[in-house]
């Protein structure tokens, strides 16, 4: 089979101009490739991860390319860092329109081999710290009369895989939620969606290329199981951010926007 990769289309710089944008984990990957889209659409995107330094390097680039950013380093995890952030970004520019609460984590496992604490550290970053995101930004986003926000589940939140009970409970779970919050908050203008991507070759999958056998397995599975047959580029998953950010997807709410090359058909 060949493979043609999409060519990026050139980004429509008034698209959210004027828009505040908060993005967790944009250190790297799919969160990185959503920030900088954002930035170029014309938000000024806070850039936020865990790792701080990461998390500048985005800002910084966004920057030297002509758009507006500024970083934090955040835990998600952590409820007052958070919070804070989030509440200092609302002072600073007075509204927040988007908040794309991307954090997350894989742990591989059935029932027997995941641990319970892996079980809790997959609910705190996989539907907790979404929940604590979500409730600290819809007060200023009903002042000001609507937002977006957009929550990272994955394919594994419509579908079921083998042996990875910890990540397919949870990512079903967050889509759920965020359905709720969706009904709850669509009389305020404010629109929740869950961004579900299939296979991006970024450093999340390291687990899960162990768990394959290597890197030789993986790149056959991902041939013999996505019917496109490839992986999807960050650029793609990107495209989907923009779309749930702005007004492109204004009448959508509730919505698991899946990006998997047909995987999960
Ligand atoms: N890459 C994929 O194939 C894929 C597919 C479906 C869903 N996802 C989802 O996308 C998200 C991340 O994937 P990615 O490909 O962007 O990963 P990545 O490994 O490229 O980046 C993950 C980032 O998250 C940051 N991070 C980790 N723990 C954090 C915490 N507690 N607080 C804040 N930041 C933290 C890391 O520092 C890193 O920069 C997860 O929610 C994952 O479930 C990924």
């Amino acid at each position: 089979m060949t493979i043609v990769l999409p060519v990026k289309a050139k980004a429509n710089t008034q698209l959210l101009a004027d828009r505040v944008a908060f993005v967790t984990a944009a250190g790297s990957g799919i969160g990185r490739a959503g920030a900088i889209a954002l930035a170029q659409c014309g938000a000024h995107v806070v850039v936020t991860d865990l790792d701080g330094k990461l998390a500048a390097e985005v800002a910084a680039e966004i920057v030297s390319e002509g758009h507006k950013a500024t970083s934090k380093q955040l835990d998600v995890t952590d409820d007052d860092a958070l919070k804070i952030a989030i509440d200092n970004t609302i002072t600073r520019f007075g509204r927040l329109d988007i908040l794309h609460s991307h954090a997350g984590i894989q742990i591989e496992g059935t029932l027997e081999q995941v641990s319970p604490e892996g079980m809790d550290a997959s609910w705190a970053l996989n539907v907790r710290s979404h929940f604590m995101a979500a409730r600290a930004v819809v007060g200023q986003m009903k002042k000001q009369g609507g937002g977006s926000i957009i929550i990272t589940s994955s394919n594994s939140g419509v579908q079921f895989d083998r042996e990875m009970i910890a990540y397919a409970t949870t990512k079903h779970a967050v889509v759920a939620m965020t359905r709720q919050m969706a009904t709850d908050y669509a009389k305020h203008n404010i629109r929740f969606n869950t961004l579900c991507p299939g296979f991006v070759d970024t450093p999340f999958n390291a687990g899960f290329e162990v768990q394959m056998g290597g890197r030789p397995a993986l790149e056959d599975y991902i041939k013999q199981n996505i019917p496109m047959g490839r992986w999807a580029t960050v650029d793609e998953i990107s495209d989907a951010i923009v779309f749930l950010a702005s007004d492109m997807s204004s009448f959508m709410t509730g919505h698991a926007l899946v990006v998997d090359g047909g995987e999960c058909i």
